[in-house]
């Protein structure tokens, strides 16, 4: 049996110019370099450094299996030197994300976010990877479940015979830090029961039944929760491989089409509509949003990023398939802004801004205690 590859995507916010927009160009050639010489050192086969927002994205291929110490440490000191460029420039929110004083082992509860898959790589490996900004992991559940659930969506649910055998989906309970297996299509109505509820159950990863192995996985580290407090969205990442068996590419893409709320967006406390883009386009400009989702894809070769260069470019020179950018896009993005600023019309109600138990940020305890005196039992 062929040697298994891991697909790892580590994020994380470290610092932005002005506001929550963007890196400085600097912090991603630092974890550019930094990435470089991981492939030097053997801890990894390729790389590629990307950001969505304020968001820096590296995605990783390598053959050390998930939750490798190696590859997030590797990760963590590359965020660790981007953050200290930041700081030195006073950037905005430097080092937001990395909530620990130093790596100890595992990303996980460190703050940055990781999405990880490994398996056997087949003879033509397509690779999407989603990069969303200003939300959180639940924002992929309803495109996720239209894509592995819904046949009116995927086609390829009715009419190839191994992705007609469904896929077994891992639901989160990121509140209570729960998980568990349910399979489709016989669950589905009881998987869409739980994953309605976006505040608490989102989609972890998707297995095939026909034997290939993940599917789809979705970043799910809450910052809010590993924190003890609310500092921040997650952002998002999600790895799919596509095509004979799974989604093929365009099934993936096509929820998308349609305008979608998610949680997050200004101060991380509203609803605003999923904004599909280029990460060239991905800053947000408009009450910190709307918040961005990018996807780009590469063909896995030989634990390798196949991309759009010529086969043999220098590692980390690479120019993905950029999903998004394309102008039949501009039809989302513009129903985008119209939804977003719809919900903006409702300034600071409901359902403008988010249920109190999703808040960022709140002032309401404050409030309640000054007119503790004052506050009077009905009749
Ligand atoms: P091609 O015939 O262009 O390979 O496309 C097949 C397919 O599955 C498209 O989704
Ligand atoms: P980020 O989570 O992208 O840093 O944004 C936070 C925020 O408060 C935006 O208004
Ligand atoms: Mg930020
Ligand atoms: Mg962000």
């Amino acid at each position: 049996m062929a040697q298994k590859v891991t697909v790892s995507v580590i994020k994380a916010d470290v610092g932005s110019v002005c506001g929550h927009t963007r890196p400085h160009p600097d912090m991603m050639a630092k974890c550019d370099e930094m990435l470089k010489e991981g492939v030097m050192q053997g801890i990894l086969e390729d790389y590629y450094v990307t950001r969505v927002g304020d968001d820096i994205n590296l995605f990783m291929t390598h053959y050390k299996g998930e939750n490798n110490k190696d590859v997030h440490k590797l990760a963590w000191d590359a965020f660790y030197e981007a953050a200290q460029l930041a700081r030195k420039m006073h950037l905005y929110g430097a080092g937001q994300d990395l909530l620990a004083d130093s790596f100890s082992g595992n990303i996980k509860g460190a703050g940055p976010g990781s999405a990880e898959m490994e398996f056997e790589e087949r003879k033509s490996e397509p690779i999407m990877f989603f990069m969303a900004d200003k939300t959180e992991p639940s924002a992929y559940s309803l495109p996720l479940s239209k894509i592995f659930l819904d046949p009116f969506t995927t086609t390829g649910l009715v009419i190839d015979a191994r992705a007609k055998k469904g896929f077994d989906v891992e639901i989160h309970d990121v509140m209570d830090h729960k998980k568990v297996i349910m399979s489709a299509p016989e669950e589905t109505l009881s998987i869409l029961s739980l994953l309605g509820d976006t505040s608490r159950y989102a989609i972890k990863r998707v297995f095939s039944r026909a034997g290939l192995g993940t599917a789809a996985v979705v970043s799910t580290d809450k910052l809010n929760l590993t924190a003890g407090k609310y500092v921040g969205k997650d952002d998002p990442v999600c790895v799919v491989r596509a095509q004979s068996g799974m989604p093929s590419v365009g099934e993936y893409l096509q929820p998308f089409m349609n305008t979608m709320l998610v949680a997050g967006w200004m101060r991380g406390s509203h609803y605003g509509a999923f904004y599909p883009c280029s990460p060239e386009d991905s800053t947000p400009t408009y009450f910190d949003g709307p918040p961005r989702v990018c996807c780009l894809g590469f063909q896995l070769v030989d634990g390798h990023l196949q991309g759009l260069e010529p086969m043999g470019s220098a590692p980390g020179v690479h120019v993905p398939v950029d999903y998004f950018k394309g102008a039949e896009w501009d039809y989302v993005r513009n129903n985008a802004v119209k939804a977003s600023k719809f919900m903006r019309t409702h300034g600071p109600f409901m359902p403008a801004v988010l249920g109190p138990e999703e808040m960022e940020y709140t002032s309401r305890p404050e409030v309640l205690k000054e007119l503790t005196k004052r506050m009077e039992n009905l009749d």
